[in-house]
């Protein structure tokens, strides 16, 4: 089944990414484009019931002022136009309203009233049409999907593993930075649960050794990243007849917007660096949702909660929270103190509240007793943030009771640590992570 859509065409107006989602939460399907995008490209959608003309200040994008194609204007199509002078348009705005309900009374005449448009967008709809497309662009080739375990690639996997089943080949990649018990839950739930097809490598070792002595964090993360690739590719070369690659690419890694200076759609390049000579075309099941879209068609088909809620974690893993050269010691440490945060926090109800929260393990050691003697051993660094974009941080206060208990717990069962810090530092001056 094809649903109507509704697009929005990107005319200089920092909220295209918010409209869009207004319009699905109508339960209409909408997608943004560019000012520039051709009749061409237009002729290939299906179903388009109309279009949103999405004006802003001055109708710049990207330092050039754009404007809707004549073409589009004269398609016959009902147009919405927003802060945007066009006199074939079937209603006008002279700016969206401030709130979340506000813009979707605003919109509804105009999907329902003019355009027609049926209300049918809902996951269940979504996961049949990705399938049936997924089908189609594959045929009876095969995929390969690096499977990291984070919310987007674990997604993709659910959703190919019921679209093309035994024709995907998931690797994970244990870089042997993951945190404790996270491949194990990779293993569980796609290969037992599941049924993927999935080669585990644990790369482990070899990472560490290429890590060894190496302090600086650019370096370690060139290092981590490069090595992640030369290891996926090996494992890639083991696979024959793979035509595919798959990849967690979502809505916001091709739309920019939010930033308010209304930049424009641009070309994405998810790709991290694969070879050149891997001649793979891309499936990208997920690219035009949005990320707690992302979380509810990952729930819809059958994935853990705690896997598709999961914090975000950064692609060098612990690798930055086990500060300057890693020691098998200290990583140990972060690790153990890590799960042992995590417990607490879902104990205490925080797990899903806490935007991300961690444990940092720096390179230095101080005085303390233990069992009655000096001891010269580690502290453990707790962090807990909350924030909408990353950009800016602020520090979750947290109940003297639950650190307590996290402090307590850390001294008691994790080996070489002595004492245990919070960082109260917001972002900016501090950055999230301490590499
Ligand atoms: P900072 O430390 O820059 O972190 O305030 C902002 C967000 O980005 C994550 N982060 C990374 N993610 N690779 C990633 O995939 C990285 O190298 C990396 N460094 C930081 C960090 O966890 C936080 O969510």
């Amino acid at each position: 089944m094809k649903q109507d859509l509704i697009v929005i065409l990107d005319l200089g107006c920092p909220n295209n990414a918010q409209i869009a989602r207004s319009v699905r939460a109508l339960g209409v399907y909408s997608e943004i484009y560019p000012a520039g995008f051709s009749r061409e490209q237009f002729g290939q959608l299906a179903n388009v019931k109309g279009v949103i003309l999405n004006g802003g200040k001055n109708r710049q994008v990207d330092g050039q002022t754009v404007q809707a194609p004549q073409w589009l204007l004269q398609s016959g199509l009902p147009c919405l136009a927003v802060d945007y002078a066009a006199p074939a348009a079937a209603m006008t705005l002279p700016q969206w309203p401030d709130s979340e309900e506000e813009i979707q009374a605003a919109l509804r005449p105009f999907l329902f009233d003019v355009c027609q448009a049926a209300a049918t967008w809902n996951m269940e709809n979504f996961i049949a049409d990705q399938i049936e497309a997924v089908r189609k662009q594959v045929g009876k080739e095969k995929v390969l999907l690096a499977l990291s375990g984070g919310v987007d690639s674990s997604v993709v996997a659910a959703l190919l593993l019921k679209a093309i089943g035994p024709q995907l080949q998931c690797v994970h990649v244990n870089h042997g930075l993951m945190r404790k018990g996270e491949s194990e839950q990779v293993i569980r739930v796609f290969q037992q649960e599941m049924k993927a097809n999935l080669l585990y490598i644990d790369a482990s070792q070899r990472f560490l050794d290429k890590l060894a002595g190496v302090a600086d964090p650019e370096q370690k993360r060139k290092i981590i990243g490069n090595e992640f690739i030369r290891v996926f590719e090996e494992a890639a070369a083991n696979f024959t007849g793979i035509s595919f690659l798959a990849q967690g690419t979502i809505y916001p890694d091709i739309v920019e917007s939010g930033s308010g200076t209304g930049k424009s759609v641009k070309a994405h390049h998810n790709v991290g660096g694969l070879p050149e000579d891997m001649k793979f075309d891309l499936v990208e099941p997920l690219k035009f949702l949005f990320k707690d879209e992302v979380r509810a068609c990952g729930l819809a088909l059958g994935l853990p909660a705690d896997m598709v809620y999961r914090q975000p974690f950064p692609g060098p893993g612990l690798g930055v929270r086990c500060l300057g050269a890693i020691t098998a010691e200290r990583l140990e440490a972060v690790r153990e103190a890590d799960a042992i945060l995590r417990e607490e926090f879902a104990r205490a109800g925080l797990s899903g509240k806490v935007w991300q929260y961690f444990t940092v393990v720096p390179d230095l050691k101080s005085v303390g007793v233990k069992d009655g003697a000096r001891s010269f051993e580690y502290p453990v660094i707790l962090r807990a943030i909350n924030t909408v974009d990353a950009m800016t941080a602020t520090v979750e206060e947290l109940e003297w009771p639950l650190l307590h208990t996290v402090c307590q717990r850390i001294l008691n069962e994790v080996p070489h640590v002595n004492r245990v810090l919070y960082d109260i530092s917001p972002k900016p001056p501090a950055t999230i992570e301490w590499e």
